[in-house]
């Protein structure tokens, strides 16, 4: 990712804090629309679980530009994830999920660029995450 980038990934992130319980909700009723069958994984109350969700996005976002504070916490993140029966092939589907509800968040402000630096941050992000929890010849590419 380059600077730019991070910065268009925080700025635009700064910009859904503010509905950020909103963001979760519409996050993962797009997740199990598109996936019904990964929702049986979750609780059925998600109420913890969508705080925890976006607190830990902000967390990400704003370690960005400080990487090495961000990858130690991700790999623990990735691997209890193996617990939970996520699988590599899951990721794409909850960064689809992912950017669908930013583009409903941003409206206007989901343009090309902030677009594709989305898609590098979480493209970074998760095969960070798969290749820490199943090895890297699993990872997505
Ligand atoms: C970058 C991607 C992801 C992030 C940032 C993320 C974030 C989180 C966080 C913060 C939690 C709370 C529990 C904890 O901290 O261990 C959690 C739980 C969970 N996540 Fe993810 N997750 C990601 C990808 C995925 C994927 C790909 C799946 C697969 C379907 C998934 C399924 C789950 C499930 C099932 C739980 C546990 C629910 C429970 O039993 O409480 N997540 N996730």
């Amino acid at each position: 990712m380059t600077p730019s980038q991070i910065k268009l990934v925080q700025d635009s992130f700064a910009k859904v804090a503010p509905i950020s319980d909103q963001a979760a909700i519409i996050f993962y009723d797009r997740l199990f629309e598109v996936a019904p069958q990964v929702r049986e994984m979750f609780p059925n109350d998600l109420t913890e679980q969508r705080k925890k969700l976006m607190t830990t996005l902000a967390v990400v976002v704003n370690g960005l530009s400080n990487l090495e504070t961000v990858l130690p916490p991700a790999s623990a993140l990735a691997k209890r994830h193996v617990n939970y029966g996520a699988r590599p092939e899951h990721y794409p589907v909850v960064g689809a999920a992912l950017l669908w509800t930013l583009e409903k968040g941003l409206g206007d402000a989901w343009t090309p660029e902030v677009a594709a630096a989305w898609i590098a941050a979480y493209g970074t992000l998760s095969e960070y995450m798969i290749a820490e929890a199943y090895g890297s010849a699993q990872a997505a590419e």
